[in-house]
């Protein structure tokens, strides 16, 4: 056995509860190899955070040009060959306020089409807004142009590449970045921190792995699990102060089950859905796609920023194997909290309570059926042997629409798993409310973009069609799942 550095100890150090948890393999991992499991060899911690360049709405305007184009940047100390936002991955943070106008000119300069989506965005799918049936061949430009609602809630946002077919392998490549809607009434805090969660497999090239049809299936994670394009960085504070962090989960199919030990969590909100008072947490689980805007209030000592192992399920009619379920906790980040004690900081002021869809009237009932298995669907997502992913029995196509909605109705939705692996469903532009999960009636009002529906089991959500008329999408954000076809079309009107 290596002698334990002080990487070793640091992960030991903020273990204990995990390593409880996670039936002590995580403490097995720690000892006997002074590696963490997204590979390489990091010193104590890594390097400082790197902050990715923001852009700030003024006089209700953000407008902007997004260029994406492979790159040469470096990717948890690294140097890859990426797919690049305006030549860094992640790509510009983009702050805005409600009631904003959003306008961005796409350029594609990659050798494929893309397109773009602003994820969780409350903002009309039709014409040049967030409509992912756009393609951008290479070479082409595209006006994108979106207009916030003036309530529209604040949060932490994201945008990446929706072309069927190819969003694993662009957002696995480097595409994304961050939106925040900023509060109307300021949260006093330290710092406001975007921490986007990617991961990625590096040849020894430098360019991003080609990934198997069976990693397709069960959905790619990569060996390199990066934080702003950093391995394990390092993340400084003194005592007492509370900073914000937004955290996105920007990997292709790997769910987050992340904690700080030793430090306290107030979570302020998941993807657009906001608590009226910050509520204490230990554990934070982000599916693909999802965000979490949380209050850190610092105590002195380091500490890590873990992703602990998630049992996401296996494959139909394979035993359970390695990309599924995690493999011992990997260290996300240091966070180091020293020198002279900050004075505390103002109370967090509270926020109007979210509007309950529990007692509203429901217009129509629907349920969608999530299933994966060989035979299924007319072998339009994937090559033959390939396993078919799809919805209420179909495959995605975009000239079909799936799902109509009467705008101005509630609605509430089932959605069934028949699969022994979760699938986390995303609606875009309308925010689901989480009713039920697995048979359990959820307390208080949860609203959600991305809802985990768990390995053969349901989840009911209510969606308001209040507004935004037109044409989008539903999909498993298991993103090879949503391009192999698990993916419907909806229409409001
Ligand atoms: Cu994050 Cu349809 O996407
Ligand atoms: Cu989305
Ligand atoms: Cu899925």
């Amino acid at each position: 056995m290596r002698p334990i550095s002080r990487r070793s100890t640091l992960l030991l150090g903020g273990l204990g509860t995990a390593a409880t948890v996670a039936g002590g393999a995580g403490l097995w991992w720690s000892l006997a190899s002074a590696e963490p499991p997204n590979g390489g060899t990091a010193d104590a911690e890594g390097p400082g955070l790197r902050i990715p360049p923001e852009l700030r709405s003024t006089a209700g305007k953000l407008q902007l040009t997004l260029e994406a184009a492979r790159g040469q940047v470096e990717l948890g100390g690294r140097p890859a060959s990426a797919l690049c936002y305006n030549g860094t991955s992640p790509g510009p943070t983009l702050r805005l306020r409600p009631g904003d106008e959003l306008t961005i000119r796409l350029v594609n300069g990659l050798d494929e089409a893309t397109n773009l989506h602003v994820h969780g965005l409350h903002v009309s799918p039709q014409a040049n807004g967030d409509n992912v049936f756009l393609a951008v061949g290479p070479g082409e430009a595209f006006d994108y142009s979106y207009r916030l609602p003036p309530d529209h809630p604040p949060g932490v946002y994201w945008y990446h590449p929706h072309h069927h077919g190819t969003v694993a392998g662009q957002i696995f490549a480097g595409l994304f970045g961050a939106i925040i809607v900023e509060d109307s009434v300021t949260i006093p805090v330290s710092a406001d921190r975007v921490l986007l969660v990617s991961d990625t497999t590096l040849d020894s090239a430098g360019s991003v792995a080609a990934v198997s049809q069976p990693e397709r299936m069960a959905g790619r994670e990569g060996e390199l699990l990066l934080l702003n394009g950093q391995r394990n960085p390092l993340l400084t504070a003194r005592p007492g102060e509370r900073e914000r962090w937004r955290i996105i989960n920007a990997c292709a199919a790997r769910f987050l089950r992340l904690r700080l030990d030793g430090q306290r969590l107030d979570l302020i909100g998941m993807d657009s859905g906001r608590s009226p008072v910050p509520g204490r947490v230990e554990e934070l689980l982000l599916a693909p796609g999802n965000r979490a805007d949380l209050l850190v209030t610092a105590t002195a000592g380091d500490t890590v920023l873990q992703a602990l192992p998630y049992d996401r399920g296996s494959m139909p009619g394979m035993m359970r194997q390695g990309p599924l379920t995690g493999r011992g906790p990997a260290s996300l980040a240091v966070f180091r909290v020293s020198g002279e004690s900050a004075v505390a900081p103002a109370a967090v002021p509270p926020r109007p309570a979210p509007e309950d869809l529990r007692t509203a009237t429901v217009a129509a009932r629907r349920q969608l059926v999530l299933a994966m298995g060989m035979g299924m669907g007319s072998g339009q997502g994937g090559p033959s042997g390939m396993m078919g992913f799809s919805i209420n029995g179909r495959e995605f196509s975009g000239s079909r629409t799936d799902t109509v909605a009467p705008a101005g109705s509630v609605e509430e939705w089932t959605l069934v798993n028949t699969s022994p692996m979760d699938h986390p469903f995303h609606l875009h532009v309308w925010p689901m409310q989480l009713i039920e999960d697995n048979g359990q009636a959820v307390e208080g009002v949860i609203m959600r973009d991305v809802v985990n529906v768990r390995a053969n089991g349901r989840a009911t959500v209510r969606i308001a069609f209040r507004d935004f008329s037109g044409r989008s999408v539903y999909h498993c954000h298991i993103l090879d799942h949503e391009d192999l076809g698990m993916m419907g079309v909806i229409e409001v009107s």
